[in-house]
């Protein structure tokens, strides 16, 4: 038998090491390297067929290459579709991660139903038994008739089962629990993942099978797991919601068909999952009565306007490094824009704790948060409430300049339509029209924010 190589892999960042170290020198992540044990090349052994073919390989110039094949399918979903850039690509290898529990099954089961009217589909079940499948999918009222199912978790023995079934679209639910004969490690090891994941994607390309692969991720997002596989697959798509809510939302962390940052939502009801079409004030859901330190900013996702409300907490503490403690925004943020707020705006929370939140669980990371940080930040610290009927959005400068940010209309139209009358936007961004019912205010420095507030 020939000598299987082994080697050492960080499971963050997927850089590859000859001997095992504590800390990883790519990512600076510690413990996150594991060994790695190759699995011999397919090219020889029991493989299936279509790697007899890979010799017949030849040299093309872009244009003389087919494209006849490539025409997308829609999954039945327009959020799904959206995601992955139009709709699943044949041939493509697409990574569904999430933590346990977010729906991932329940979005493919969903999916391969609908689909399985019209194309020849395959779900590989390893996780639950057939019965499971069957009894979700009855209670869903889905079409049953058509869907091919399997429970089996050896990737040799899937692929043969595979190459004689011919689907055009595949299910493997999931990738922890899937196992090769040659790789040594258990279910669920780096190695195996990677090499399951790297077998599974050869495949789909030779046969032109759209292959969608769950992931699990835990919850410090440490597995064996999506950031080892990002670079053989296609597309990795993250379906991320908080259990006590009932909104999921799809986003695309790499796709190479198309943009990613495109944002899908879903809402997990009894009868499974249901498209939101018009997500973009799903998350408001105000009190009453003004409280102080809230305020309301328009986001941009992908395409889309989306409204969240942002809070801020500001307490006198009683410690002497006062927290700063950020949920859905970036905590470097947050202390940038404490300084900035210090420096420009003359205002001190050095002795204070500060909390924000992004309510509903969304997660921010566009820059347009600032100005509603700061406005939220301001209003706990004075304790007074800023008007209901009031959106803020802007990226704050290190210089306390407000800077423009893309689709200043659209999110200004966004939050009209919402009801909202006023709204505080950098100056730039002030639209050229004026739009009906609602006041803009342009602003260019911190200070005259802090003016207007
Ligand atoms: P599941 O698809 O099994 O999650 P995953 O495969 O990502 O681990 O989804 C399980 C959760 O979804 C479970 O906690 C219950 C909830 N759920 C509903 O609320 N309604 C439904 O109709 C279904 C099928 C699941
Ligand atoms: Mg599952």
């Amino acid at each position: 038998m020939s000598k299987i190589k082994t080697n050492y892999v960080c499971t963050d960042c997927g850089a590859e090491y000859s001997r095992w170290l504590g800390q990883c020198n790519e990512c600076k992540a510690w413990n996150t390297i594991s060994e790695f044990r190759q699995a011999k090349t397919p090219t020889r052994g029991g493989s299936f067929s279509g790697f007899a073919g890979m010799s017949n390989a030849k040299v093309q110039t872009l244009d003389a290459i087919d494209l006849t094949d490539l025409p997308r399918f829609s999954s039945g979903f327009n959020e799904f579709d959206r995601v992955l850039g139009g709709g699943i690509v044949p041939g493509s290898a697409i990574l569904i991660g999430g933590e346990p529990g977010a729906g991932k099954s329940t979005l493919l089961l969903q999916t391969m139903c609908t689909l399985a009217a019209n194309m020849p589909a395959l779900y590989i079940t390893g996780e639950e038994s057939l019965q499971q499948v069957a009894m979700r999918a009855q209670r869903l009222g889905l079409a049953t008739d058509k869907l091919k199912m399997l429970s089996e978790t050896s990737v040799e023995n899937i692929c043969l089962i595979a190459e004689k079934e011919k689907p055009k679209i595949m299910v493997i639910d999931s990738i922890q629990v899937m196992h090769m004969a040659d790789v040594q490690s258990a279910p669920g090891s780096v190695s195996q993942v990677r090499e399951s994941a790297a077998y599974l994607t050869r495949f789909a390309k030779q046969h032109h099978v759209a292959m969608l692969l769950v992931g699990h991720v835990t919850k410090d997002g440490s597995l064996a797991g999506p950031k080892v596989l990002e670079h053989c697959i296609d597309c990795s798509i993250m379906l991320e919601g908080t259990s006590d809510s009932r909104f999921r939302t799809l986003r695309g962390n790499k796709n190479r068909f198309g943009a990613v940052n495109e944002l899908g939502v879903f809402a997990m009801t009894g009868s499974g999952l249901k498209e939101v079409k018009n997500p973009s004030a799903i998350f408001l859901n105000r009190n009453e009565e003004a409280t102080p330190g809230s305020i309301v900013m328009v986001l941009w996702e992908g395409t889309r306007p989306l409204l969240v409300e942002i809070q801020a907490l500001v307490d006198h503490s009683a410690l002497g490094n006062p927290r700063r403690v950020a949920v859905g925004a970036e905590q470097n943020r947050l202390s940038m824009l404490l300084a900035i707020l210090n420096r420009h705006g003359g205002l001190q929370m050095n002795d204070q704790d500060v909390f924000v939140n992004v309510v509903g669980g969304v997660k921010v990371s566009e820059t347009s948060i600032d100005l509603a940080l700061i406005f939220a930040l301001v209003s706990s610290f004075r304790d007074k409430s800023l008007p209901q009927d009031l959106v803020v959005f802007g990226e704050v400068g290190l210089s306390g300049e407000i800077r423009p940010v893309p689709s200043g209309q659209e999110r200004i139209n966004e939050a009209a339509k919402h009801g909202f009358k006023r709204a505080i936007v950098p100056f730039n961004n002030m639209p050229k029209e004026k739009i009906s019912g609602m006041e803009v205010i342009g602003v260019k420095k911190l200070s005259e924010a802090l003016e207007i507030l």
